[in-house]
């Protein structure tokens, strides 16, 4: 891993190099593909988010970069994490990459700190482990790491159990377990989920300064396109194991193509609604991974579909801006889709009639 981590050296280029990535579960029922044909990548500092419903394949497609998968999973395609290829033969150990280079922020820190451990130890175990640490270094590096995170009193809080601690601050500590080998890439899989709105701020918050602070990349894997708004150069929507769209986040704002990311921007809570406004969700169900039917996976909820879009497969495809893609034969703005708009609002449905 030498070139990957030479400390305080401002680096920039390319860290992941996804390219047709396909991940399939063995079930009884059948083969289930998760992850459908994905290819992205991510440079050095630069945060991504991947948002999309749940069940279509956010936390499979970061788990098969982590090489955290069970045995039941087959993946193809390509990895590449720096200048290393992580799939096929030649592929590194990756037990020796997890905690050093990679590392993940899981969505329940209750589940995921151990309670009968003071939090001191949990931050220590990976640094005497991955980087050899004596104990005493350990200690002052995690007290180090607990005030990077903003962890008032830290000498304290080392010697304290989870069960001390709020969920903000239970999320933070998961934070600084997660930075404490200093990854070039951090997974953070709805980080904030369990949390309340102003504690799920500070926390997207709180990675997007360690990020800065130290180079490194993060992976930001939520359903919420609110969440990764303010929290992420570059936007990956997700559904039904394919990407469906990809733009730096400014652009996917001002410009989306897909109805499907749409109708997701439409179920984001609005801070200005009454509390217990229903959220609109997206009528109807995420398509069927085993044996899926032909044409665009969203077309039997999509408002704006027609017969293509039941029979043929949109591929991936950029628009004049080669960093903004998109799988939509009557994207947003087409003639098509106006024209099915004029209808919607008129209260008519396709074709005219009501
Ligand atoms: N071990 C497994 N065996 C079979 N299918 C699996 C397995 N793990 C995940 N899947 C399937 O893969 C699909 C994608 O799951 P994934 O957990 O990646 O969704 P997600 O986008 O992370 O959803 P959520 O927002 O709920 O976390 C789902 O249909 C799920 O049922
Ligand atoms: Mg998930």
């Amino acid at each position: 891993m030498s070139g990957l981590q030479t400390e305080g050296r401002v680096d920039t280029g390319r860290i992941l190099t996804v390219e047709s990535l396909s991940t399939t579960f063995a079930t009884e029922r059948g083969p289930v593909r998760a992850v459908d044909d994905v290819s992205l990548t991510l440079d050095r500092g630069q945060s991504l988010g991947i948002v999309g419903e749940s069940g279509s394949g956010k936390t499979v497609l970061s788990r098969s970069v982590m090489g955290l998968l069970p045995s039941t999973a087959r993946r193809e395609g390509s990895i590449r994490f720096g200048d290393q290829e992580l799939l096929g033969p030649g592929a590194p150990d990756m037990s020796r990459l997890w905690g050093r280079e990679m590392s993940m922020v899981f969505q329940n820190p209750m589940v995921s700190l151990n309670p009968v451990m003071r939090i001191g130890e949990q931050i220590a175990e990976p640094l005497r482990i991955h980087l050899g640490m004596s104990r005493r270094d350990a200690r002052s590096t995690a007290i180090r790491l607990l005030r990077d995170v903003r962890i008032p009193e830290p000498e304290r809080r080392v010697n304290q159990y989870p069960h001390e601690l709020s969920g903000g601050m239970r999320q933070r500590v998961m934070i600084a377990i997660a930075l404490a080998c200093g990854p070039s890439l951090l997974f953070a899989d709805e980080p904030t989920t369990a949390l309340d709105v102003t504690v799920q701020a500070q926390i997207l918050d709180l990675i997007a300064e360690q990020r800065a602070e130290r180079n490194m990349s993060v992976i930001l894997v939520t359903h919420d396109l609110g969440v990764v708004a303010g929290h992420t150069d570059v936007i990956a929507v997700m559904y039904g194991g394919r990407l469906v769209e990809t733009a730096p986040t400014a652009t996917l704002f001002a410009d989306m193509r897909m109805p499907y990311t749409e109708a997701l921007l439409a179920s984001i809570p609005r801070l200005d609604q009454p509390s217990h406004t229903r959220l609109t969700t997206i009528p109807g169900r995420p398509p069927e991974l085993i044996d899926p039917p032909p044409g665009c996976p969203f077309a039997p909820r999509c408002a704006y579909a027609r017969d293509r879009c039941r029979e043929e497969r949109p591929p991936l495809t950029p628009t004049q801006d080669p960093t903004h893609s998109y799988a939509c034969w009557y994207p947003v703005g087409s003639p098509e889709y106006l024209e099915t708009r004029e209808q919607l609002a008129a209260g008519l449905t396709i074709g005219g009639r009501p």
